[in-house]
């Protein structure tokens, strides 16, 4: 049986129904066509591409404009799963207007069916006008990466009673401004269940424990292609370095060796 395309709205239905929701993130057409295939619910063109992608220190520097490519080659698979494109650092922050403009062109030229902004309450009146063009927003609290250097680093975070209370209250806050899910990084798994227990729409955990709606997880993480210490959340289900390392080693040895290519290889 063919597999129902996901919309924001049946994402929100998964959790009535205690359906688990799965998402990673994908910055290519190839890769989204791989996850697609493998029944993610969700696929987050996350700014981690900044990182994991483009190869800088943290998220902060990726443009927009980089991002809308990122988000059109994974938009282009025309994935069954959602596809929410990541509104990079600086495109929402500065004014209302900036907000609905630029998550316009995520969708307009990206390709993306819905956006994820980092941060709580105070985004409320950006979440709703963004709303009001008809583009459905994923909120994300927490660890909110883009704010690594008002936070001191990256930090679990909601570990007292007062910050947890904070939480809680973002939470509430993006849930009445009409986000249709939000992401929780790198929380206690407590705060992680009492917000899940707490909201009408889905939490997508990362490093916030079992019990929140869907788990979200990077995906050059779970295939084993970073090295190295990787955060106590990410579950390796693969070697891909390994992978992309022999074969690269073999085809080295090929060339030098003349083995590569032959005549039923050569036109
Ligand atoms: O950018 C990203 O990949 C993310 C996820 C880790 C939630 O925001």
């Amino acid at each position: 049986m063919e597999r129902k395309k996901r919309t924001a709205p049946s994402i929100v239905a998964m959790k009535g129904a205690g359906e688990k929701i799965a998402v990673l993130t994908a910055y290519d057409f190839t890769t989204a066509r791989i996850l697609d295939e493998a029944g993610v619910d969700v696929i987050l063109v996350g700014d981690s591409a900044a990182m994991v992608v483009l190869g800088y220190e943290n998220t902060l520097p990726v443009s927009l404009d980089a991002m809308i490519v990122l988000t059109a080659a994974v938009s282009r698979a025309r994935p069954r799963a959602l596809v929410v494109g990541d509104m990079p650092f600086m495109s929402y922050q500065a004014s209302i207007a900036d907000a609905v403009r630029n998550a316009g062109r995520m969708v307009k030229e990206g390709g993306a069916e819905t956006v994820k902004l980092e941060g709580g309450a105070k985004l409320a009146p950006r979440i709703e006008a963004i709303l009001e063009a008809g583009i459905p927003v994923m909120g994300h609290v927490g660890l909110t990466p883009q704010s690594i250097h008002e936070l001191g680093g990256y930090r679990v975070q909601g570990r007292n009673d007062a910050t947890r209370a904070r939480l809680l209250d973002d939470a509430r806050a993006l849930e009445d401004a009409g986000c249709f899910s939000i992401v929780l990084e790198a929380i206690p798994w407590q705060v992680g269940r009492e917000i899940t227990e707490a909201i009408g729409i889905p939490t997508i955990g990362i490093g916030a424990g079992p019990h929140t709606d869907g788990q979200v997880l990077v995906v050059n993480d779970i295939v084993g292609y970073v090295e190295g210490r990787t955060p106590k959340f990410v579950r390796r289900y693969g070697d891909a370095k390994s992978v992309v390392s022999q074969a690269a080693k073999g085809f080295v040895d090929d060339v030098k060796s003349g083995e590569y290519p032959t005549l039923e290889e050569s036109y």
